[in-house]
């Protein structure tokens, strides 16, 4: 149940009725067998001949080897223990030396999209999931953008990641040296927050900042518009336009109503894994117009060093509060992102029962 604050004294451990990122589509290779864990739960993805993906319960219904050891033929998978053959939708279709298969002989079907450049499964009960509820996010070969992807394991529970997501105060002290370079803005300023459908939509305006870089030629001074949203499990959709300095007071601290000078794009996914493990996907770059290739390169090699600068920081909080787990955190007014979140969170949980974890998992305050 949710505490008075927001942060949880206990949790179901997973929501089970969501989409989540398994995997960039790049990484499931015509032909080839891809192992992910997802909520604690083993998935072995692939394509079909007809390119459509295919994410199974990795791990074999007669004694259990796991499927992603296996080997494709054609569009079915066999286990190569002792031999059954499974059909994309899970049934079995062949044991050999036995004539009679049982209906039993199965292995789960998750349901699972390639949307933009991501491959989603879903989780909990098949007949729940929509399509249609999958965030839309830019692929990384339109050629209006010009993106890089990458992603980063993760030994820390999943909702510490989303805090510090939850929470862009941390440039200004985490990333000192790298995206929060001359903007104590970051730290200073407080973002207006807007309530989502399993979310929330973070924005505010860093004024009158000295652009570095190439980015020099927008002006001395730029308004920089940062924008958000923020969905269960932990998918960041983030737009950062730079306009000329003065625009934030023209438009009274809103939303921009000018096209901007330039326009970065930062879109992000956190998968749990398992309770102290997590997979962070990650794609960083901007409009092919504002940018070109060598620049989106130095861009996200930037990113990529902050979010090793987070990894860093978040693992080692996960240590301290594994080492302590009835200590309790110090809340202050930079935590309202995460705190909603958290609350939202609980209620996901609640609405599925289940069961619960310690807050020790992820602090309490
Ligand atoms: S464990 Fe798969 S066929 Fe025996
Ligand atoms: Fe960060």
């Amino acid at each position: 149940m949710a505490a008075a604050d927001g942060l949880c004294t206990e949790l179901p451990m997973w929501v089970t009725n969501a989409w989540y990122v398994a995997a960039w589509s790049h990484e499931v290779e015509p032909g080839r067998l891809l192992a992910r864990t997802v909520i604690d739960e083993p998935l072995v993805l692939y394509r079909t001949a007809a390119g459509e993906i295919v994410a199974l319960e990795d791990r074999c219904c007669h004694r259990f080897a796991p499927l992603s050891m296996g080997r494709l033929e054609g569009d079915a998978l066999r286990c190569m223990y002792h031999g059954l053959k499974f059909a994309p939708d899970g049934s079995c279709i062949e044991i050999p030396g036995q004539k009679l298969i049982p209906h039993s002989a199965c292995v789960r079907r998750y349901p699972a999209q390639q949307r933009g450049s991501w491959l989603w499964v879903w989780m909990g009960d098949a007949a729940a999931a929509d399509p249609a509820a999958i965030p839309s996010t830019v692929a990384l070969d339109d050629a209006a953008y010009r993106l890089q992807a990458g992603a980063i394991d993760y030994a820390a529970h999943y909702l510490l990641i989303d805090d510090n997501l939850l929470d862009l105060s941390h440039l200004s002290f985490a990333h000192e040296k790298t995206l929060g370079l001359d903007m104590p803005q970051w730290a200073d300023e407080r973002p207006a927050m807007l309530p989502l459908e399993r979310g929330l939509r973070v924005q505010r305006w860093l004024r009158n900042h000295p652009p570095r870089g190439f980015m020099k030629k927008l002006g001395e001074r730029v308004d920089v518009w940062n924008s958000y949203d923020f969905l269960f499990p932990g998918i960041f959709l983030q737009r950062t336009d730079f306009h000329p300095a003065g625009t934030a007071e023209r438009c009274g601290g809103g939303a921009p109503d000018t096209a901007p000078l330039f326009h970065r794009v930062d879109e992000q996914a956190v998968t749990p894994v398992g309770e102290r493990t997590s997979r962070y996907f990650f794609a960083a770059g901007a409009r092919a117009a504002d940018i070109d290739p060598d620049r989106v390169g130095r861009l996200f090699a930037v990113t990529e060093t902050a979010f090793h600068e987070d990894k860093a920081l978040i693992e080692a909080q996960q240590r301290l509060i594994d080492l302590d787990p009835a200590r309790r955190m110090l809340p202050t007014s930079l935590d309202a992102g995460p705190t909603r979140f958290r609350r939202l969170v609980d209620d996901l949980l609640a609405g599925e029962g289940g069961r619960r974890i310690p807050a020790s998992a992820v602090g309490s305050s």
